[in-house]
């Protein structure tokens, strides 16, 4: 009973009552212009329904004509069959397809929505989420939205209303046959569903136990080095025997399950229908039912029975669809940043790059208890370089996350060319920032592509005049492809010192007002930190830099170093300033890291 498993299956089901079906209905507003659609497909739903129902009783009527001795009937009713069937066939078609045609619309639009949304969230909420997480969640619950819209619906009313026309067909063939049938089939039909149900469940037991089997092997094989040395091949082998052994005693539990369905299958399914069958023919005897109406009859029932069956399991479907369509919308309802999506960078107003913080506070929303950035005031002005130091925690890269706009500050304000920074659109401030970080990431794109992710729309000249300046150019040139030279996880893969001068090349490229270097150099080794060094000098001519660095020989020549500790500014002023003050936090760093060399 091997499954294969989807994504899908884990997704926990929602309760359906009246605040859930609100909800889960705003998936509709999605449908947009393609609602016709949606209607039509109904349409021919409803007559898939109404020739489903027809046929049994056309089959039936065949058979009548040998008991009523009306053989001129055969050949007409023989057509009338193969109308309806092409009726049906056409029918379904259209119905399929107008379905998918929906919502694969539907769909898209939700898609490009969910997107555009999460990408202008705030980076409060991208902290707080598991990203690869959220990433995976959306989607499961946007392909079990895609099934139910689909199929699901479609079927689960299909099924209702084979279920009720099945049921009046029934009773007006034959009333008592048809109480009969109800005492029991129902009963059966259910019973085999929620049987099936617990198979299905203890194999996924089995299935668990068995996944457990395999970490013991996959743990003792990657610690190998481990077990030998412990010499602990024993206690590995016990434990491998004892997880094989649950698996059994699991298995063969399930085993007896399965038994048990089959022989309840046999016995109560069929003879259920042994039953049915020999009340019909007892009538029929009576002559109070004929045999062509007893054919019609047991075909409506299998048809009853299975739609019954299958209603159970759609119903499970649109419960777990509920659920998505509101994990879906929690994140449409998030408040996002006033980001605008349509900005393409083309009129950016520049700012001149003078950069205050007054007294400002800050705490991070995800941990209220901790204060990160107590009181800081600091005065940048156009075109320096401001160097920030101090101990890692103590709120260095916080400080840049505001200045960014990541967060607003808590108490104080931020002054950009002295008007608070709250009063810039989100997007014409960052327009005017660059940052070179630690780690860069890179697309999976070319060179080119990466390159000019700091101006969408510039020229191949620039391109290579920003590689230029950045020191890439010399590498990039190496590679046979050059520019257009594939990188990221399909490509090549490039060292640390090369995706950071790709990074500088962004940044020239962008040509920003105030430039961020947030330990740009940390994990470099010497020889690459001497050519991103040089880049990075040339970038800095004519910007306000914030440069943070963890080897302070890098920032000597910085116009003033500002040295934080635990969230407050402790000293501030050029390097023979602080290297004069006595017990002074720089000067002790200083001389650490000279001592080290
Ligand atoms: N997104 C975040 N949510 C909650 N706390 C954070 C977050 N980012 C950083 N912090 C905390 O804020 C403090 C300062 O961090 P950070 O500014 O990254 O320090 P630095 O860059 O100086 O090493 C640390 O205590 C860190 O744990
Ligand atoms: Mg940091």
């Amino acid at each position: 009973m091997a499954r294969k498993v989807k994504e899908t299956d884990d997704l926990p089901k929602a309760k359906i009552n009246k605040t859930s079906l609100k909800k889960a209905l705003r998936i509709f507003e999605y449908v947009g212009e393609h609602k016709w659609k949606l209607y039509l497909g109904l349409f021919f739903l409803l007559l898939t329904g109404g020739t489903a129902l027809l046929f049994p009783m056309m089959l039936g009527n065949l058979i009548k004509t040998i008991e009523q001795k009306d053989f001129t009937k055969i050949n007409e009713i023989g057509i009338y069959l193969i109308i309806v069937l092409s009726l049906q066939s056409v029918f379904s078609y259209f119905r399929i397809y107008l379905f998918v045609n929906y919502t694969e619309n539907t769909l898209a639009s939700l898609r490009q929505a969910v997107y555009a949304h999460l990408i202008a969230l705030p980076m409060s909420f991208f902290v707080q989420q598991r990203v690869g997480d959220l990433n995976s969640r959306m989607s499961a619950d946007i392909s079990q939205i895609q099934d139910t819209l689909t199929t699901t619906i479609a079927e689960f009313l299909r099924q209702f209303m084979l279920v009720i026309g099945g049921i009046i067909l029934l009773l007006y063939i034959s009333p008592k046959l048809t109480l009969m049938m109800l005492a029991i089939v129902p009963v059966v039909a259910v019973a085999a569903v929620v049987f099936g149900r617990f198979i299905r469940k203890s194999s996924k037991t089995v299935q668990e136990k068995i996944a457990a089997s395999n970490t013991v092997i996959e743990e003792t094989l990657q610690g190998i080095t481990n077990v030998k040395a412990f010499a602990n091949e024993f206690f590995e082998n016990a434990r491998y025997k004892k997880s094989t052994q649950e698996i059994i005693i699991n298995a063969i539990k399930g085993g007896k399950y399965r038994g048990g369905f089959a022989s309840f299958i046999i016995f109560c399914l069929f003879g259920s229908i042994v039953a049915v069958i020999w009340y019909g023919v007892f009538l029929a005897s009576q002559n109070q039912l004929l045999i062509g109406d007893l054919i019609s009859f047991i075909l409506y029932s299998a048809f009853v029975g299975a739609s019954f069956g299958g209603i159970a399991e759609l119903y499970a479907q649109i419960q777990k669809a509920i659920g998505s369509v509101e994990r879906v919308f929690e994140i449409l309802d998030e408040k996002p940043e006033d980001i605008d999506i349509t900005d393409t960078h083309n009129n950016t107003v520049r700012v001149n790059g003078n950069v205050r913080f007054e007294e400002v506070a800050f705490t991070y929303p995800s941990r209220k208890e901790i204060q990160v950035l107590k009181n800081i005031t600091l005065n940048v002005s156009k075109g320096e370089t401001i160097a920030i130091v101090g101990p890692s925690g103590s709120g260095k890269s916080t400080l840049i996350g505001l200045l960014l706009r990541f967060y607003d500050p808590e108490k104080g304000i931020l002054y950009i060319d002295d008007k608070d920074a709250k009063n810039y659109s989100l997007t014409a401030l960052r327009n005017n920032m660059a940052i070179v970080p630690q780690d860069v990431l890179l697309f999976g794109g070319s060179i080119k592509e990466n390159i000019a992710y700091g101006k969408p729309n510039a020229t191949i000249s620039e391109i290579v005049e920003a590689a230029r300046k950045a020191n890439a150019l010399e590498f990039i040139d190496i590679f046979p492809e050059k520019l257009e030279t594939i990188v990221g996880e399909r490509g090549v893969k490039l060292s640390g010192g090369q995706r950071q001068r790709i990074a500088i090349a962004r940044a020239v490229l962008k040509d920003p007002s105030i430039l961020i270097l947030d330990e740009a150099t940390s994990s470099l080794d010497s020889e690459s930190e001497r050519v991103v060094q040089e880049a990075l000098d040339k970038l800095m001519v004519g910007r306000t830099s914030f440069v943070i660095a963890h080897r302070l020989s890098t920032i000597r020549k910085a116009d003033k170093i500002v040295v934080i500790d635990k969230g407050t500014v402790k000293e501030i002023g050029t390097h023979e300033e602080l290297m004069n003050l006595d017990n002074g936090m720089y000067r002790s760093l200083s001389n650490l890291q000279t001592q080290l060399l």
